[in-house]
């Protein structure tokens, strides 16, 4: 297909990286199918361990899905009803009803300004004798600053679970995202850096306790075979995603380059566009742009002007946590955190994959120049 310099710029393009993958992946299908084996197979075993190493621990367990992986951690660390776990008021709302589902409280922190992630001092403030966990999101693809969270929890004595749905192959020091807490839980939805073909999540942890716990509970509780020592449900992650994720784990670090390579040339030609503030790097953290996130005042009038030129863009979160209707009755209020509040009106993501071009990049650079005047004028 023949890119012009009209063509509309979709926000991810999955289709693209199938046709560079497809024969990799039928092979890869083709193999399960003919195994007629689909639950709980070798695919998933090599993967846990591929995952599990990838983030730097030993043991991987495969979940149905992000959101599970992070209610069974919570309820296989005992916590429940009772219970207050800290949390980002800023990040996907799988973050704060993952908590809820175990029947313990969600405690809405504030974020820092420039990366979006949990601020410790804002962390310290929600400290109560009921807390017993802080949940860390390394949103966007950049860390928390996780060596400050672990810092609290060890002082406190929290549990630290990182949230790396949108992190796989970040690092803090040199160290990957998912080794620093007690657990690290990953999506695999699809439009996630590494996304299957269908749901899919994964528990990665060092204590063996935390991931036979989740490795029964995923299974009906079961230890053994029609024996339920616990209760637990049905969430397992199926051979076929497994298989595709194997064969697209093989690329990750290529396409992780790629994002890089495509944030660092967004912000080449904007960084001086005001009043656009484009994403920052931690000095300790590597980036790997799940999403390249700018801020920008008039945020949905910019974006409707992008839309115009045909730009896909779309708002990470337009509604903070503590302020989501579906959590009214922990009474959050404006100006409880305000930082996150203010992300939430500001900011916008641009297209961002591994297979856009170029060209691309430089036709949405300009789109939001145009777009950016337009609405000043
Ligand atoms: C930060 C974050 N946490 C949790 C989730 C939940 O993952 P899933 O959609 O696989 O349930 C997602 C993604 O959807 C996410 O981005």
């Amino acid at each position: 297909m023949t890119e012009s310099s009209s063509s509309p710029v979709p926000l991810i393009d999955l289709r693209a990286q199938y046709a560079a993958i497809r024969d990799e992946i039928r092979l890869a299908f083709d193999e399960v199918l003919e195994t007629q084996q689909f639950i709980l197979g070798p695919q998933l075993t090599a993967l846990e361990q591929q995952i599990a190493r990838r983030c730097g621990v030993r043991l991987g367990v495969g979940v149905a899905s992000g959101t599970d992986a992070l209610v069974l951690t919570l309820r296989a660390l005992g916590l429940g009803p009772g219970h207050e776990v800290i949390v980002p008021a800023f990040s996907f709302i799988a973050t704060a009803s993952a908590v809820i589902l175990t029947g313990a409280r969600p405690v809405f922190a504030d974020i820092e300004p420039l990366y979006f992630t949990l601020d410790p001092a804002s962390v310290e403030t929600r400290v109560t004798p009921k807390t017993r966990a802080i949940i860390a999101v390394h949103l966007y693809g950049h860390p928390a600053p996780i060596e400050a969270l672990r810092e609290i929890a060890r002082h406190h004595h929290l549990f630290l679970i990182e949230d790396n749905a949108q992190a796989l192959g970040a690092t803090w020091r040199g160290r990957p995202t998912g080794s620093f807490g007690i657990a690290g839980c990953l999506s695999f939805y699809p439009t996630k850096n590494l996304g299957a073909y269908g749901d899919a999540g994964m528990v990665v942890t060092d204590s063996e306790e935390l991931a036979r716990h989740v490795r029964t509970m995923r299974n009906h509780g079961q230890a053994e075979k029609y024996v339920s020592t616990e209760l637990g449900w049905n969430s397992r992650l199926d051979e076929l995603q497994a298989a595709v994720l194997r064969v697209k784990l093989r690329h990750l670090d290529s396409w992780t380059l790629r994002r890089q390579a495509v944030a660092a040339r967004y912000t080449e030609l904007l960084a001086s566009l005001e009043p656009i503030r484009v994403p920052r790097i931690a000095p300790l953290a590597t980036h790997v742009f799940h999403q390249y996130t700018i801020r920008v005042a008039n945020r949905d009038a910019v974006a409707a002007r992008l839309a115009e030129q045909g730009i896909a863009t779309a708002v990470h979160y337009p509604v903070p946590l503590h302020l989501q209707p579906v959590f009214a009755h922990l009474e959050g209020h404006r100006g409880q955190c305000p930082v996150a509040e203010r992300a939430a009106e500001e900011v916008l993501s641009l297209p961002m994959y591994p297979e856009l071009s170029d060209a691309q990049i430089e036709r949405v650079a300009s789109a939001l120049a145009n777009a950016v005047s337009a609405v000043r004028a």
